[in-house]
């Protein structure tokens, strides 16, 4: 392998940064020529696609956000799209490519191996919904904004007795609120794994004013489970709290990578190139058990959720 293209691709995540430096940095030292390709798959079908260098790549790997852009592409499904993909790439000489993204990225990184591109795939997401990894590359960080942003609340609904409803991300996953939970020590925690009985959390708000006498409470729930504005309004008409909603939104996505996130993401980008110098591809990079590995991505697309049991019982005995 000669030349390797990158590109980012769906919601971006802080790291994402660090990862293209990685992949660039490791490329170039190795001996191959790194193309960058813009605006993700997209970029790819229309031939934005422009050489790395050392300084492309220099002064980001503090940087939130891809400085290589990002865009979702529903049409990659479509074969003729990626045939025209695939013949920017050849055009250009690149014969391999590192996906950073989701799992639908996966998805489209898969079909361009089985056309003959290898490619890697590496977990660039805050919704650390990717199975096959202990922590997606922006997870971390994410975490630390909406542990950040609740600790604030906390403080002004504790001097107004109120009940601050949290929503964060997490697209399906509930890990960004769980970690949360535990981290801000929040009264409850509403994800997909939990469910959601509007009642029953109703129910144990009274209980949190009236026996336990707490000052303020939070709940932190998952984006797509309930309109929250509703929630809170039926908060403050059922219990001693007024309720108040607020939505993290895409606030959670930016800010300057963490440490952990720059490492994890400089461990998974010397992986991917190394990988592709053994002319190997259809692999998307993990962490696991603190060890950098990969997995086929078919095999990662398929891989069962995996329990959140403990962590949810764990949250069970601190409240
Ligand atoms: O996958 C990342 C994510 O931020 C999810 O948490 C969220 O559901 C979605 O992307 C939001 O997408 P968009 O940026 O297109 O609004």
């Amino acid at each position: 392998v000669k030349r390797i293209g990158i590109l980012t691709s769906g919601g971006d995540s802080p790291g994402m940064n660090a990862a293209i430096r990685a992949v660039t940095r490791v490329g170039l030292n190795s001996g191959l020529e790194v193309f960058g390709i813009y605006n993700g798959y997209k970029g790819m079908v229309e031939g934005y696609i422009e050489p790395l260098t050392r300084e492309t790549v220099g002064d980001i790997v503090n940087r939130g956000g891809t400085i290589l852009g990002s865009a979702r592409l529903p049409e990659f499904k479509d074969i003729e799209v990626r045939k025209k993909a695939i013949a920017q790439l050849k055009k250009r000489g690149i014969e391999a490519v590192v996906v950073i993204g989701g799992d639908g990225s996966y998805r489209g990184a898969l079909s361009l191996t089985e056309m003959g591109i290898n490619c890697i795939g590496l977990p660039g997401t805050i919704d650390n919904d990717i199975t096959c990894t202990d922590y997606t590359i922006g997870f971390q960080t994410a975490l630390e904004t909406v542990v950040e942003c609740v600790d604030k609340l906390r403080d002004t609904s504790n001097s107004h007795h109120r009940c601050s409803i949290v929503e964060v991300m997490g697209n399906r996953c509930g890990d960004l609120a769980l970690w949360s939970g535990i981290a801000c020590g929040a009264e409850i925690v509403v994800t997909s794994d939990t469910g959601f009985d509007e009642q029953d959390v109703l129910d144990r708000l009274r209980d949190i004013d009236i026996i336990k006498k707490k000052k303020h409470a939070i709940v932190v729930i998952s984006e797509k489970i309930t309109d929250v504005d509703q929630f809170a309004k039926k908060v403050s008409l059922n219990t001693g709290f007024s309720g108040r909603a607020t939505v993290l939104g895409h606030i959670q996505r930016g800010g300057s990578p963490c440490p952990f996130d720059r490492l994890l993401a400089s461990q998974m980008g010397e992986k991917a190139v190394d990988l592709l110098m053994q002319g190997i591809g259809g692999q998307c990079i993990s962490i696991r058990d603190n060890k950098i590995i990969s997995y086929p991505i078919e095999e990662a697309l398929s891989m069962p959720q995996e329990s959140r049991k403990p962590l949810m019982n764990l949250f069970d005995r601190l409240v």
